[in-house]
């Protein structure tokens, strides 16, 4: 599918009575990183992520027929019960550019009603639950205006406007495992939104865990947008694209034939390796903690000793995802709590799984 694909057309002018849409989606983690973009929103390599379960936003999106004929529309944010001026230029921005292929948006007013399942400030990147929820609201109304609107135009569309307000957003719109970005091993993958990994995953990945870990949970010293940028001009950027695409294909046979040893050593490998373009940006910075090593380094004495398939991956912050297999949850939890916990912010953590993407709440 085109960009021009997704441009909705509304011939008889169709306006909606008053109303409100309610929604949930997730947040993801990815295994192989979405590090470097170009205008508008397009990644420099495929990624493929893990969608959550227990870590998602819910958002109720009420919308009113606008009294006066002005382009932009008022919005309101209201963000776990309070209102949030701050949330507005990123939720406006955001209209701005979805505009172009949802134009009865500006037909309304909006309040937007948020709250995230996890504890605010937690470093858990908010933005792909947030954006995804926002878009899918948005799509509720387009399917309200045009009820005929096939299922997977749906959950495309809903994944390419999610890419345009948080790029990993695209990817939290179905599950457990999504890919974005094209890549010639996966059929129908795309730059401009999320396909479900479209092969059979191996029995040991349902239900993988993933327990975060929280060692920081401050706001993020730098911002994605400016991550991104860096890798512009970045002098090992076109190398770490290759081997991003290269580990994606290689992940693309592990997860069917669950060899766990492969998984880990790509998994972690990538994770570093996504902090090593931080560490030797232009300027540098680093986003791990003192904790965030001692828990890497902790988890790897603990593999080496029971030989059990723990391991760890990071996303743009402190905070470090444990990712093992449910049927070995018992020992690995206890390890968790007895080893792992004391190096988290006020020992907080959370327990979460694989999901399967967004949902239409009403
Ligand atoms: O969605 P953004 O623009 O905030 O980018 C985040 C990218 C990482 O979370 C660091 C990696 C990824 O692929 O999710």
């Amino acid at each position: 599918m085109r960009e021009e694909d997704f441009i909705f057309e509304n011939p008889e002018n169709k306006i909606l009575d008053n109303g409100f849409v309610k929604v949930k989606s997730p947040s993801n983690i990815a295994l192989v990183k979405y590090w470097g973009k170009s205008e508008p929103q397009i990644p420099k390599n495929a990624s493929i992520s893990f969608t959550l379960y227990n870590c998602f936003t819910s958002t109720i999106l009420e919308y009113t027929k606008k009294e006066n004929a002005s382009k932009k529309p008022n919005i309101k944010v209201i963000f776990e019960g309070e209102e949030k001026e701050a949330f507005k230029p990123k939720i406006e921005q955001f209209f701005e550019r979805i505009l172009i292929y949802v134009p009865f948006i500006s037909d309304y007013d909006y309040i937007i009603k948020t709250e995230n399942s996890f504890p605010h400030s937690s470093g858990i990147a908010s933005s792909a639950s947030g954006m995804s929820a926002l878009a899918l609201g948005i799509m509720s109304l387009e399917k309200k205006l045009n009820p005929d609107m096939s299922e997977k135009y749906f959950l495309s569309k809903s994944s390419f406007l999610s890419r345009l307000g948080s790029g990993s957003a695209a990817r939290s719109i179905e599950g457990p495992v999504v890919v974005w970005g094209k890549h010639p091993k996966i059929e129908n993958s795309s730059d401009l939104f999320g396909t479900v990994f479209p092969f059979k995953i191996h029995p040991i990945f349902e239900n993988y865990q993933d327990t975060i870990l929280l060692v920081d949970q401050g706001e993020k010293q730098v911002s994605s947008t400016v991550g991104h940028n860096l890798m512009l001009d970045h002098p090992y950027a076109k190398n770490r694209f290759i081997q991003a695409n290269q580990n994606l294909e290689r992940l693309t046979e592990v997860l069917q034939t669950g060899e766990l040893k492969e998984f880990i050593q790509i998994v972690e490998s990538e994770a570093l390796a996504l902090h090593a373009m931080m560490m030797t940006s232009s300027p540098y910075f680093i986003l791990m903690k003192p904790n965030t090593l001692k828990i890497i380094n902790k988890i790897w004495d603990y593999r080496k000793k029971t030989n059990l398939n723990i391991c760890f991956t990071l996303d743009a912050g402190a905070n470090v995802h444990v990712l093992f297999p449910k049927d070995e949850k018992r020992e690995i939890d206890t390890f968790i709590s007895n080893e792992l916990i004391s190096f988290c912010q006020n020992n907080k953590y959370i327990c979460d799984s694989l999901g399967e993407g967004a949902e239409m709440v009403i």
